[in-house]
């Protein structure tokens, strides 16, 4: 039974002694887990350390400046910050399998990440947040016994081929734990208490194929929708809550007007690990005063529904 303030004292002192005054690279990410690693290292190295941010075009609205205000005005942690953007677009372009777009944004990831390493004169280290979940199930956390459902991608692989050691400060740490780490770390509230966000991001949220309109068009239903959850101080209650943008179109009217346009589905589960969930119970109110704001601000969107299916049968994700 030890204390997080124990913790970060031990960690830092083991990273000290694992890298001596080697040279670290981090690929960060936005999410929780990458963020606590970040901040564990600099605390533990210093200006040893580098953070490499991939900005995929797959995050939500805002989300690449925030980590880039918060890392590098912040903290002061050295960041390059990578707009890959158009990169992955192209990469993705027709390709509208699920499978296949985890494979080529990990692969285009990966490839990115190694040239921005070179560039800033390689590493002796590698920084991941594994965590203890990740190392007792290697495989897959995602299907049952036999069955990969979803295939995940991390950095896999790329250690190898620079030839660089791990550094894993979280692998015997939970979620809950690497939460209250990141607080003892004084990393902001809206930080480590963020919902699970998946690697592919936004790509896995648009059924069909990726193009550069679809995905504003679901980053600003997005960004509607967590506003409303957040003012009705429900973000807390809840496991992941986001839209997806159905490629289908149906008719609606505008005013006078016919509209001829997409399907935003809403979804938000509790959850304790991710493994199981369930959908969230909103109050009809609160569905409606969403739908009708998201129909009324996002141009591209006529019709909203909520999605009602528990995992197992459905997964959390749609695609
Ligand atoms: P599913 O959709 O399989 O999701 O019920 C379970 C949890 O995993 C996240 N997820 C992913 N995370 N890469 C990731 O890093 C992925 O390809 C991926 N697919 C799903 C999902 O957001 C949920 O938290």
């Amino acid at each position: 039974n030890w204390s997080m303030a124990e913790f970060r004292e031990t960690e830092i002192k083991r990273v000290r002694d694992q890298v001596g005054d080697g040279r670290v690279i981090c690929g960060l990410s936005g999410g929780v887990d990458s963020s606590v690693v970040a901040v564990l290292l600099h605390e533990a190295i210093g200006d040893q350390l580098t953070c490499v941010f991939v900005d995929t075009g797959m995050m939500r609205m805002g989300e690449a400046e925030e980590v880039v205000t918060l890392f590098r005005d912040h903290y002061n942690i050295k960041l390059v910050h990578v707009d890959a953007q158009k990169l992955f677009l192209d990469k993705l372009e027709g390709v509208t399998d699920p499978e296949q777009k985890r494979k080529i944004i990990g692969a285009t990831f990966i490839d990115v990440f190694e040239d921005e390493a070179k560039k800033v004169g390689g590493a002796d280290f590698l920084a991941q947040g594994t965590l203890y979940p990740d190392v007792i199930e290697s495989v897959s956390f995602i299907g049952g016994p036999s069955v990969t459902i979803k295939s995940h991608h991390n950095v896999g692989g790329l250690p190898e081929r620079m030839n660089m050691k791990l550094v894993e400060p979280l692998r015997e740490l939970f979620k809950d734990e690497v939460r209250a780490l990141g607080r003892e770390l004084g990393l902001p509230d809206a930080f480590v208490g963020r919902h699970p966000f998946p690697g592919p991001g936004l790509a896995i949220r648009i059924p069909g194929e990726i193009t550069g309109d679809r995905l504003d068009i679901l980053r600003k239903a997005d960004r509607i929708y967590l506003d409303e959850i957040r003012k009705a101080g429900l973000y807390d209650d809840i496991w992941q809550a986001f839209a997806v943008l159905l490629p289908v179109k149906t008719v609606g009217v505008m005013g006078d007007e016919r509209s001829y346009e997409f399907v935003c589905a809403l979804r938000a589960v509790t959850s304790t690990d991710g493994m199981t969930a369930d959908y969230y119970d909103f109050s009809h109110d609160f569905l409606g005063r969403t739908a009708t704001r998201i129909i009324n601000e996002v141009r591209g969107i006529n019709r909203v529904v909520y999605d009602i299916t528990s995992k197992p049968p459905g997964t959390i994700e749609w695609e």
